[in-house]
């Protein structure tokens, strides 16, 4: 078995997310501690760019959590984000790379329990897929 540590990055709408990382922390619940956080006002803000750049900065695996759909207090930016999310997956299988390695996630802040679900899953599933450089080694040789 891998002993490998996957560092996953997550963008947390202050709202929700966030706000549900915190009361997961309260109610001391654990979940794998391969997770930063990065707080974000909505998650409308995050782009395309801003995620690869995690990618390119050593993360093996990014995730947006937002609030509820219909639930941002900024309209659509968390639809916005999950266009975005589908976008980078789209970029990742382009450039040979698990697009699993970023998802979009939605809850509400009284959701610590599923915060720590959604570190788990995310933890799990780059765990398996490995690290985020060996990716294009696993690919098939074109000749
Ligand atoms: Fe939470 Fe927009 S305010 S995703």
């Amino acid at each position: 078995m891998s002993d490998f540590e996957p560092k996953i990055v997550a963008y947390c709408c202050n709202f929700c997310a966030f706000a549900a990382a915190d009361l997961a922390g309260a109610m001391r619940i654990q979940y794998p501690p391969n997770v930063r956080i990065i707080l974000l006002p909505c998650t409308g803000k995050v782009d395309a760019i801003v995620l690869m750049k995690a990618f390119e900065d050593g993360a093996d695996g990014v995730f947006v959590a937002g609030c509820i759909e219909g639930e941002c207090h900024f309209m659509e930016g968390n639809l916005r984000a999950k266009k975005r999310v589908a976008y980078v997956k789209r970029l990742l299988e382009e450039i040979g790379t698990n697009p699993q390695r970023v998802e979009m996630f939605n809850l509400s802040s009284a959701m610590g329990g599923r915060f720590a679900e959604i570190v788990e899953e995310m933890t799990q599933i780059v765990k398996e897929i490995g690290p985020v450089c060996e990716d294009r080694q696993k690919e098939p040789q074109k000749q």
